[in-house]
């Protein structure tokens, strides 16, 4: 089974890019099933019901998210019903939404997990508690994490403490991809961050003149989405017959909607 997982989509641009490629995509790593971070899928940072079914048409199967999950109150009660969006679940658990949920793909029991780091983030639990106590009760044949954290040191940590426990830890939130692609000797596959679906002539998804605006004269700057060079970060997965990986390979293409 693959496994394609697309880092944080950010705004019209990133969702824009993500439906141009995948096509391509899809011809060159064939997923059995597309998970995409949309957690700055709305205006650059949330999502609503609205960029959650964008995502679901460009060919996500399911969505993942982050710290930015409640940031559109319209959303809750989205959150609520949909069964293939998940937001960190080590959040409070009354909050809306669902931390993991299971889909089925090719006749085998998927089980995503959404977590928060909990270095430099607001987290109601331990990541590492919280996932102990999912894989415990999880009904499912294959489990891949999106590990939503800050710091690398925290994500290589979760990656250690989930091999030969899952299929893959999929780090985002940074926005910005690391080199650490590999599978763990558990045959788990992990990689620090995957990176973002958005513009590249940007400061993680933001108008640079704006972003740095704000770093140098330290007052309030209202952030725009930016549009220019779009591509599409994410990773590759291919999970063997025993729920674990067989290989890892790093996704980052322009998105170009022809070739
Ligand atoms: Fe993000
Ligand atoms: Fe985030």
């Amino acid at each position: 089974m693959k496994v394609l997982f697309i880092g944080d989509v950010v705004g019209g641009p990133g969702r824009r890019g993500l439906a141009a490629a995948m096509p391509e995509l899809r011809e060159r790593h064939r997923p059995d099933l597309t998970i995409v971070n949309g957690e700055n899928s709305a205006g650059g940072m949330g999502i609503t019901e609205k960029t959650a079914n964008a995502l679901f048409e460009a060919g996500a199967g399911v969505i993942t998210s982050g710290n930015h999950v409640y940031r559109h109150r319209e959303a809750y009660d989205f959150l609520d019903r949909a069964e293939r969006v998940v937001r960190p679940a080590n959040y409070p658990h009354a909050n809306p939404g669902r931390g993991h949920t299971v889909v089925e793909v090719g006749g085998k029991r998927v089980g995503v997990i959404n977590l928060s780091g909990a270095v430099g983030l607001q987290v109601a639990r331990s990541p590492f508690h919280e996932v102990d106590a999912i894989l415990e009760r999880i009904e499912a044949d294959v489990v891949v994490v999106d590990f939503h954290a800050e710091v690398t040191s925290e994500k290589v940590a979760m990656g250690w403490h989930l091999d030969g426990k899952v299929a893959a830890v999929f780090g985002t939130h940074t926005h910005v991809p690391t080199a650490d692609a590999r599978v763990l000797p558990g045959s788990t596959a992990y990689i620090s961050d995957v990176g973002m679906t958005g513009a590249r002539t940007s400061v993680l998804g933001v108008k640079p003149e704006q972003a740095l605006e704000a770093l140098i004269t330290q007052m309030p700057v209202r952030f725009e989405t930016a549009e220019e060079d779009v591509w599409v970060m994410g990773a590759a997965v291919e999970v063997n017959e025993r729920g674990l990986a067989d290989s890892i390979e790093q996704v980052m293409v322009p998105a170009r909607s022809s070739r």
